[in-house]
């Protein structure tokens, strides 16, 4: 798939996801098969601040390239000035807006997915940001009840000078219930002429090849489905490719990742920003025998002993 003038190596990308995708977990995703991620959302009100916390969310790393970094915000001024700051920081490949993300948080300030309601500021933003950045700019939004206002949305943002857009099939309302509509998202596909990435339940192999072929789609992009299972890329990466499915051992890989994602936020002085057990109970999800693993994470005192319990219950399944 290519976003202007980025070549990116393949079409199945990782979600940006606040409090889920760090440089660790992004890391896992590429190694396993992810063409593209991003960063968690930042506010550009935050880095006009110069706030730490918020600016250090777009830290990345050589093994990550090519990465985007996705901003949140609501005037056109300060989120170029805030999207040049990042540019200049970080240089990444790709500057994403957020104009999806249906949290209180963010649509209180008229920020994601409030946006959607105001289609002019949604033009004015990407244009702004098109016009004075270097680094090609992308949208990812949600969709509206009716086919024709989402329409327009997605022109407006194509005509603004947007190089690509990801379509959560989901309106605002519905925040995460409902199924997606994927019927919509092909309907913009099939309009416009930048790259458009599929998003919202996509689970497994089937899923991500039903995605592609009904939207005719440029790429998908997966979200929930990943969390504390980097290793879903390989799996889809492999079936996309060959038509069949990965084998492997289900209990000693997620083991086998659960340690390596640890290793990864150690090495980068993380462990602090996260809950452990949380993450260990993610990286869980879905496995045989979930409540005595959820059980054995519960009293564990430590990452070692998170790691021994989860280890010797794969022996025993073996
Ligand atoms: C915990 C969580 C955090 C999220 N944070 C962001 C975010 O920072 N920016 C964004 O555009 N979308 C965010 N989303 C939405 C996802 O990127 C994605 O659009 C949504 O989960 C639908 O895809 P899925 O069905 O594959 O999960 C978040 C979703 C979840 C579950």
């Amino acid at each position: 798939m290519k976003i202007a003038d980025l070549k990116i190596p393949g079409n199945i990308l990782l979600a940006p996801m606040s409090n889920v995708t760090n440089l660790p977990f992004r890391l896992m995703c590429r190694k396993y098969g992810a063409s593209l991620t991003y960063s968690e959302m930042i506010s550009s009100n935050a880095v006009i601040y110069e706030s730490a916390k918020s600016i250090n969310r777009g830290i990345s790393c050589e093994d990550e390239r090519p990465l985007g970094i996705q901003i949140f915000g609501n005037s056109p001024e300060i989120m170029t000035k805030a999207a040049l700051r990042i540019e200049q920081i970080y240089q990444p490949e790709i500057i994403d807006v957020n104009f999806g993300c249906p949290a209180d948080l963010l649509t209180k300030n008229g920020c994601g997915s409030a946006l959607l309601r105001s289609p002019d500021l949604i033009y004015e933003i990407v244009k702004e940001l098109s016009d004075n950045l270097t680094t090609p700019v992308t949208a990812k939004i949600r969709i509206l009840e009716d086919i024709d206002d989402t329409l327009k949305i997605a022109h407006l943002i194509e005509s603004a000078g947007a190089s690509a857009i990801t379509v959560h099939g989901r309106t605002r309302q519905q925040q995460y219930s409902g199924k997606a509509n994927h019927e919509y998202v092909r309907k913009i596909k099939q309009e416009l002429s930048i790259p458009v990435i599929a998003n919202g339940d996509i689970l497994d192999e089937a899923s991500a090849q039903h995605t592609l072929e009904y939207t005719g789609c440029d790429g998908i992009m997966i979200g929930r489905a990943a969390m504390g299972n980097p290793f879903l890329f390989k799996r889809i990466a492999h079936y996309l490719g060959t038509g069949e499915l990965l084998e492997y051992n289900e209990c000693s890989q997620r083991v086998a990742d659960i340690r390596e994602y640890y290793g990864l936020m150690e090495e980068y002085k993380l462990m602090h920003t996260v809950n452990i057990k949380a993450q260990a109970q993610w990286f869980t999800r879905g496995m045989r025998n979930g409540r005595h693993i959820r059980n054995s994470i519960a009293v564990a005192k430590n990452i070692d002993e998170i790691l021994q319990s989860l280890e010797k219950m794969c022996k025993h399944a073996k």
